[in-house]
């Protein structure tokens, strides 16, 4: 088993490709890359190490079982990160099919293949091997304002058509340990944001049409809670759980940072008001109540905890810091944002925001 390659899926798209840059940035071995590059793979994101010699990219899909065989043969990784998946509410209400195929069908592929690799493993290899599931905070369902925080203890209500078949595939990462005895970690992480973010999750998609000129849609009256961490914490929480969280366990992953959506929007336009201002008045100006998104989950809150006290792991950065951040990099990053925008996002909008009463393609 070569000890320091990885198998990475889901590493073209947002929080993906941000773990494999920082992997291959500190030096920590051979990323091998497996993506399906779906509308939210992007080899773009991975343009400062398309020619690096740890960095190999594969272009297939996790339920393919011929293709992540020969991977797994063929590379001997020492542990298996699972990113890949279909990851946004909103489309998984108008199209749930493609989140049981690679939510569903495609983890439990990827999971016999896996187990098939690590059973025929040498035992200290077998020992030492990883299977790291990446899941969300969703799975747990929604909370009331009085509700405590998320522990890894709470019981599983998914609510969406996504959140549902996350938990499925978390119920058989767990299964695969518990029956096979395969090495695995399973993160449940509240809501990232950051760079190479999709314009279609609120935060890039407020960014992006602010700057556009288009109305900012806040669904319902902008109460909803979600707590927010910056995308390189959440990848460094990953390598922490990775190099020492116990195989079989599940560890949440958060920044202690609830927020409504309301006081997020209103964060970043105050925030483009002092980097990028207008030629009169503000863009909370554009801020526009639509209809809202039909079963929407009210509160999303992470206690971490156990990730905190047991690994020793904590977020760098705060809300207030993260967030100035990210806005700063749309900001540099137009071209990158201009070119995600255009084709498939265009049909995405007209469907998602026309039955809202906006028109924003
Ligand atoms: P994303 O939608 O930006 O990227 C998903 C990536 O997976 C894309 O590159 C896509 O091409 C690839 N992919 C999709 N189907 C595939 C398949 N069948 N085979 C191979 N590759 C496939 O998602 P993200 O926001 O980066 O989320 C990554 C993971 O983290 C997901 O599992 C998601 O559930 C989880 N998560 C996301 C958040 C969040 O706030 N974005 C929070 C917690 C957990
Ligand atoms: P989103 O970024 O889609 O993440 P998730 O649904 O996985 O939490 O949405 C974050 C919150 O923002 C959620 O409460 C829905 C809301 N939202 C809007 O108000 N307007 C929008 O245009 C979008 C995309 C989301």
């Amino acid at each position: 088993m070569g000890k320091k390659t990885i198998i990475v899926t889901g590493g073209a798209g947002f929080i993906g490709s941000n773990f494999v840059n920082a992997w291959v940035g500190k030096a920590l071995g051979k990323v091998i890359n497996l993506d399906k590059l779906t509308y939210a793979g992007n080899m773009e994101n991975l343009a400062g190490i398309s020619q690096h010699p740890d960095h190999v990219f594969v272009h297939a899909d996790i339920a393919d079982r011929t293709a992540v065989k020969a991977l797994l043969d063929t590379h001997q990784p020492f542990a298996v990160v699972n990113f890949a998946a279909e990851s946004h509410v909103d489309r998984s209400i108008h199209a749930p099919d493609a989140f049981i195929q690679t939510n569903v069908v495609g983890t439990f592929n990827l999971l016999e293949e896996v187990r098939a690799y690590w059973q025929a493993l040498p035992v200290d290899a077998q020992s030492q091997f990883r299977f790291l599931h990446v899941s969300t905070d969703e799975v747990y369902g929604s909370l009331s304002a009085s509700d405590p925080a998320f522990k890894e203890s709470n019981t599983y209500q998914p609510n969406s058509p996504y959140s549902a078949s996350k938990a499925a595939s978390d119920h058989l990462v767990r299964a695969y340990h518990h029956t096979y005895g395969l090495p695995t970690l399973t993160t449940n992480c509240s809501n990232n944001y950051g760079p190479y973010h999709f314009p279609e999750k609120l935060i890039p998609l407020v960014i992006h049409n602010a700057l556009s000129g288009k109305p900012l849609p806040i669904y319902g009256n902008g109460s909803n809670i979600r707590d927010w961490l910056y995308v390189e914490d959440h990848c460094s929480a990953i390598r922490e759980v990775l190099a020492r969280g116990i195989p079989g366990e599940t560890y949440n992953i958060g920044g202690w940072n609830e927020k409504t959506n309301l006081e997020v929007v209103h964060t970043l336009c105050d925030i483009l008001d002092q980097e990028r201002p207008k030629a009169q008045g503000s863009y909370r100006d554009q801020m526009t109540f639509v209809k809202d998104r039909p079963g929407h989950d009210a509160r999303y809150a992470i206690d971490a905890t156990k990730i905190e006290q047991e690994l020793g792991w904590k977020p760098e950065e705060t809300f207030e810091t993260g967030i100035r951040k990210t806005v700063r990099w749309y900001l540099e990053h137009a071209e990158w944002v201009a070119r995600v925008t255009s084709g498939e996002y265009q049909h995405w909008l007209s469907k998602n925001y026309h039955e809202r009463g906006e028109e924003l393609a």
